[in-house]
């Protein structure tokens, strides 16, 4: 399978590049139609809206090819679905397009947001999954609590910034 990581890739913050925030707004309503969706509680223009500050939460990331082709994003919130259990701030909001999955462009998301949490200098980073377990595992999350989302019991997991900026640089 290619990679399709550092060479063609760019990853940077979605308010240098407003024009791609309706494109993902549409990505996540059809990702996840149970809560941005017609009949669901959150709304994706508002939430991608306040991604207004490479320095204060909540930050979007996204990821483009070299002809400035969406290929995924990822946010860091102070909220998401775990945060009732008080801890923060969260990976979420991880999505790569169908085509591009399976090229690590999806691993390469969330070792910038890693990046992203400790130049904004938090000392640990959660995020709650049931589908990108084998990436977080990988890159030395680990497993920290359970709770319910609206698709069902899903793992909680913790990220220490400075234990693994170490161990998992490359
Ligand atoms: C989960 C998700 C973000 C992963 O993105 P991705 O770009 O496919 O992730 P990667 O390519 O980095 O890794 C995915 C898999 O491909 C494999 N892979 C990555 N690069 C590879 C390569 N060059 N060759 C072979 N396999 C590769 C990885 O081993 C990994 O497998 P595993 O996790 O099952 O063990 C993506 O599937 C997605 O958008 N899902 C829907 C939304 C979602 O569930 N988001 C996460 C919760 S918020």
């Amino acid at each position: 399978m290619m990679d399709i990581s550092a060479r063609n890739m760019r990853i940077g913050h979605l308010i240098d590049s407003p024009d791609i925030a309706p494109i993902l707004a549409k990505w996540f309503i059809d990702e996840w139609g149970p809560w941005y969706g017609p009949n669901g509680q959150g709304n994706a223009e508002s939430d991608l809206a306040e991604c207004s500050s490479k320095n204060k939460l909540p930050i979007c990331l996204i990821a483009v090819d070299e002809n400035g082709q969406m290929l995924g994003t990822a946010a860091l919130k102070t909220k998401s679905v775990g945060s009732e259990l008080g801890v923060g701030p969260w990976l979420a909001a991880v999505l790569v397009s169908q085509e591009h999955k399976g090229k690590g462009v999806g691993t390469a998301l969330v070792k910038a947001i890693e990046e992203e949490a400790a130049r904004l200098n938090f000392p640990s980073i959660y995020t709650s999954t049931d589908t990108a377990e084998g990436i977080l595992v990988r890159r030395g999350w680990h497993a920290f609590g359970t709770t319910q989302s609206l698709r069902g019991p899903v793992l909680i997991y913790r990220w220490q910034v400075k234990d693994t900026t170490v161990s998992t640089a490359q």
